[in-house]
């Protein structure tokens, strides 16, 4: 259910229920967080019955409005996408978009990490080892009108991975001005969303955040 205020995207606002269109546990969680924030709950498209349409762009923008919209039209309720990965400076910023894709069908981010790892030495890629997460947020109303959101944390990677909080890369990355990785950190801590509005942490809630200033009212 979404209240719309009169005329185009500025009026318009989020409340009550939103489809997450993902089928990454780990993503959903942190969509509700985020969401709860403000008192709207999202339910997974895996709830819904709703097929994960195949990833084809080249961005992670084009492939969160792709899912976005797919959900959206499927559901005919307003939905949220987040594409993201991690882009590893000196692998020419892979895995990127490809990020779920290297762990395979199995879900296997130990496999994932351990590739990074190898790839960098047999590059002899001095170190630090530089790289960035990138959350794409597309939010697909029902009237066909899709925002697009981006969030960009940087940061260096480290190994072995530490930490089993979080999901998928998060035990490789120290983000830039911490000492703990994303997989040693607490949920807000991950967040880092501040209440005075000064900048979050994570790529996903500072792309929240620009979402929330447009979409969301305490
Ligand atoms: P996709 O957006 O569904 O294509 O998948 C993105 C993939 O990037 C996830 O499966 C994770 O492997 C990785 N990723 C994205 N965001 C995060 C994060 O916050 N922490 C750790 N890994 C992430």
């Amino acid at each position: 259910m979404i209240s719309e205020g009169q005329g185009p995207s500025a009026g318009r606002r989020l409340s009550g229920r939103i489809v997450a269109a993902t089928h990454n546990v780990g993503k959903l969680r942190e969509i509700q967080e985020l969401l709860g924030l403000y008192r709207v709950d999202a339910i997974g498209a895996g709830c819904l019955g709703l097929n994960e349409p195949e990833e084809t762009g080249f961005t992670f923008s084009d492939n969160a409005v792709l899912k976005a919209e797919a959900a959206a039209r499927a559901a005919g309720e307003a939905a949220l996408a987040d594409d993201s990965g991690l882009c590893v400076a000196a692998l020419g910023g892979a895995p990127g978009v490809h990020s779920a894709r290297w762990a395979g069908e199995a879900r296997d981010f130990a496999g994932a990490m351990a590739r990074i790892e190898e790839e960098l030495l047999s590059a002899g890629a001095p170190r630090p080892w530089r790289a960035h997460f990138i959350s794409a947020l597309a939010l697909a109303w029902p009237d066909g009108r899709t925002d697009v959101f981006e969030g960009r944390v940087d940061g260096e990677l480290v190994f072995p991975p530490r930490g089993s909080r979080g999901f998928g890369y998060d035990p490789i990355f120290r983000p830039d001005g911490h000492s703990r990785t994303f997989g040693e950190m607490f949920a807000e801590e991950k967040h880092g969303l501040p209440s005075d509005g000064s900048l979050a942490l994570s790529h996903r809630a500072r792309a929240f955040q620009k979402l929330a200033r447009r979409f969301l009212q305490f």
